[in-house]
């Protein structure tokens, strides 16, 4: 029993030692990540999914070894003496190359002061043996400190980077029967053989898929391999480095023995592919450039896209005469973020012209609260010196003119700011009957200070100016319901000694004195537009109204009808309650006044000032007194020549023969 299981024990280490000695020949075709079997020192790597062995990864200054974990043991009885083939390939990263790579046999696997670069990460540059190795380098880098013969050759290294024998990479081609060169760092896989025996050592290479070489590229005959690593132990493996430059060592297949007897055949089908990623990268990285750049190139689409959006948005018309303005030019952006984009919501009303905005200026400009009005017009003709009457105007500063701020223009577009107006304009609450009435003394207030802002206007102005739109529509109402003329966009500087026969006749029907269309505009069209307002506010009604029966359609001749028939009284707003018969007699006899067909025959609105105020007795005038209560025959008859247009806002009619595009001039 004792004997059987002696026996026993000795055939199971009979058994483990043989299964070692096995190991002392192995094949890899291709290597797995999972296989302990390889050991792994610094860099070096076994690439996942892709099987293949990397020594060094694209950095600068790396040392990557592999070697097979297990020590190879000599029995004393044994020859020193191994066979290895292995395929390898160098692949570049960038345009410079780098250094190679080495099989190695050392007595240990401690490589203590080993250095990359032209070192392979196995030397040291005292070149003493700290590590007793051997080894079969793949050089790509003359270096001349170590006497290389060339950028691209094979070298036998023992103990020192120092080759004791070196080749130019080449194989003897069995089937050409000639010597070929070999280009190490081309990316495609080169196989290697190195053998030893006795004191030879051949190294041969040739590329993948072509036979072992009848003759070696290399054959040193004076190698002893127990001396070199002292002792009948080795270790087999691969090194790399990098230096500045780097390539990609890969090792794809490896098979080693002890004799070359032994040695098992690589199976070239089965071996990885050699990564390229230089090239996948290349046209991965292009790849990405392509989609990287069609990114950038939408970005900058909507980048410029949303510049030139903004521009076009704020786009403005500047020219160099306007420098002198400076100070009255207002920005677009600043208005249009004033008035929240012109949005419906600050949309004030539809004036002469253009439409009206209510705008917040923030406090970098100046807060305030203001009006903006947008003029479309076509040319820049005339726009000079319609610009030049705006900053006049600014000039005009009287407590009933509603103060012009400033300007802005643009293509097609002129915007006008004012201070903002707070109770809008007089003719809502004179037509408009959901909102409450101006009682008589109220009106009569607003009256009196549209007749002193007039009569500024015509006399104590710098200039005279005449505002030639004179209606209720156009004036507005502050905080206190003090009345402010407006509309300044609608008037014209008259200067003396002009001809008043090339400026354009505007205005509104109904307010227009009849020589207007032949004569021009003149402080006596005024006056006749001031007479048919005081008209309008006291009758509440506008001065054509073209429903009525003709009797009372036209605002003057029944003034005049009601002060032939029963009473003057009779014409006045039926929604007038409380006010002085006096006061209402006064005006609507000033008013018919001022309407006189005669220019002649009108007063002046410096008198017309002191007849409202009772300063001065009017002027004995009866309904049949000449021009008094007359209409304007002509009015209509002559309108054809010019272009006509409806109001939505109110019923009378503007002749928009725009002073904007100077055609009239
Ligand atoms: C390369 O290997 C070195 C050493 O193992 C490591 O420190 C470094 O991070 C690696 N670089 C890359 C890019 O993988
Ligand atoms: C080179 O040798 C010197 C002394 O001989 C030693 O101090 C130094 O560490 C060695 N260098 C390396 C890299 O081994
Ligand atoms: C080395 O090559 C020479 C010349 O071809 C040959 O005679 C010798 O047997 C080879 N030795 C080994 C170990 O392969
Ligand atoms: C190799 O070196 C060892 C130890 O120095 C020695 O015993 C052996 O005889 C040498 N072999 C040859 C072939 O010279």
């Amino acid at each position: 029993m004792v004997r059987r299981a002696l026996l026993g024990i000795i055939w199971m280490i009979y058994c483990v030692c043989t299964s070692f000695q096995q190991e002392t020949s192995f094949v890899f075709n291709g290597f797995d990540q999972g296989d302990h079997r390889i050991h792994l020192q610094g860099s070096a790597r076994i690439l996942p999914k892709k099987d293949v062995l990397q020594l060094t990864n694209a950095t600068t200054t790396q040392m990557g070894r592999a070697f097979f974990e297990q020590p190879i043991d000599f029995k004393p009885s044994e020859p020193v003496s191994f066979s290895t083939h292995f395929v390898c390939a160098l692949v570049h990263v960038a345009e410079a190359g780098g250094h190679g790579m080495a099989f190695f046999v050392s007595h240990s696997t401690d490589f203590k002061g080993a250095q990359p670069t032209r070192y392979f990460g196995l030397f040291n540059p005292n070149g003493s043996a700290s590590t007793r190795v051997l080894a079969v380098e793949l050089d790509i880098t003359k270096t001349i400190d170590v006497l290389d013969i060339n950028d691209n050759h094979v070298g036998v290294d023992v103990n020192s980077p120092k080759s004791m024998v070196s080749a130019s990479a080449s194989y003897f081609s069995v089937k050409e029967g000639r010597k070929i060169d070999m280009k190490l760092l081309s990316g495609d896989p080169i196989q290697v053989w190195v053998d030893y025996e006795g004191t030879t050592l051949n190294v041969s290479l040739a590329p993948l898929g072509d036979q072992k070489p009848s003759r070696p590229l290399l054959s040193s005959t004076s190698i002893n391999l127990s001396e070199i690593v002292q002792g009948r132990r080795i270790f087999v493996g691969f090194s790399g480095s990098t230096g500045s430059s780097v390539v990609n060592q890969y090792v794809l297949g490896w098979s080693f023995s002890k004799s070359m007897a032994s040695l098992q055949k690589i199976d070239i089908s089965k071996l990885p592919k050699v990564p390229h990623p230089s090239n996948k990268n290349k046209y991965k990285s292009l790849m990405y450039d392509v989609l990287l750049g069609l990114l950038a190139l939408f970005v900058l689409g909507i980048l410029v896209g949303a510049y030139m959006y903004r521009r076009n948005l704020y786009a403005e018309v500047r020219e160099e005469w306007e420098n002198v303005y400076g100070p009255l030019r207002y920005s677009y952006k600043s208005l249009y973020k004033a008035t929240k984009g012109f949005s419906r919501n600050e949309f004030l009303g539809r004036g002469g012209f253009g439409e009206v905005y209510k705008g917040t200026l923030p406090r970098s400009i100046e807060l305030r609260e203001v009006a903006v009005k947008k003029v479309a017009h076509d040319g820049e003709q005339g726009m000079k010196q319609f610009v030049a009457e705006i900053v006049c105007m600014k000039s005009l500063k009287h407590r009933s003119l509603v103060p012009l701020l400033g300007y802005c223009r643009r293509k097609h577009e002129l915007l006008l700011v004012s201070e903002y107006m707070p109770n809008g304009s007089l003719d809502g609450y004179l037509f408009n009957h959901d909102k409450p009435t101006l009682p008589w003394w109220r009106r009569f207030a607003i009256l009196k200070d549209i007749a002193l802002a007039l009569s500024y206007l015509h006399t104590e102005a710098d200039q005279v100016v005449i505002h030639r739109d004179i209606k209720a529509s156009n004036v507005l109402l502050d905080a206190e319901f003090n009345g402010r003329l407006g509309d300044f966009g609608m008037s014209r500087l008259y200067e003396r000694g002009a001809d008043p026969t090339t400026t354009a006749a505007v205005g509104t029907v109904g307010y227009m004195a009849p020589e207007i269309t032949t004569f021009g505009p003149s402080t006596g069209t005024d006056v006749y537009a001031f007479g048919v307002f005081l008209l309008e506010v006291t009758c509440g009604r506008r001065p054509v109204e073209p429903g009525l029966p003709a009797a009372k359609r036209f605002l003057i001749k029944w003034v005049c009808e009601c002060w032939r028939g029963p009473s003057l009284l009779d014409a006045i707003d039926p929604r007038l309650t409380d006010f002085s018969s006096g006061e209402v007699e006064r005006v609507l006899k000033v008013g018919l006044l001022c309407a006189n067909l005669v220019p002649d025959a009108r007063p002046s609105m410096e008198q017309v000032v002191q007849y409202l105020n009772g300063n001065l007795a009017l002027p004995e005038f009866w309904p049949d007194s000449p021009g008094i209560g007359a209409l304007t025959p002509t009015a209509f008859s002559q309108l054809p020549s010019l272009s006509l247009s409806s109001s939505s806002a109110n019923n009378s009619m503007f002749i928009t023969h725009s002073i904007l595009d100077g055609s009239g001039r």
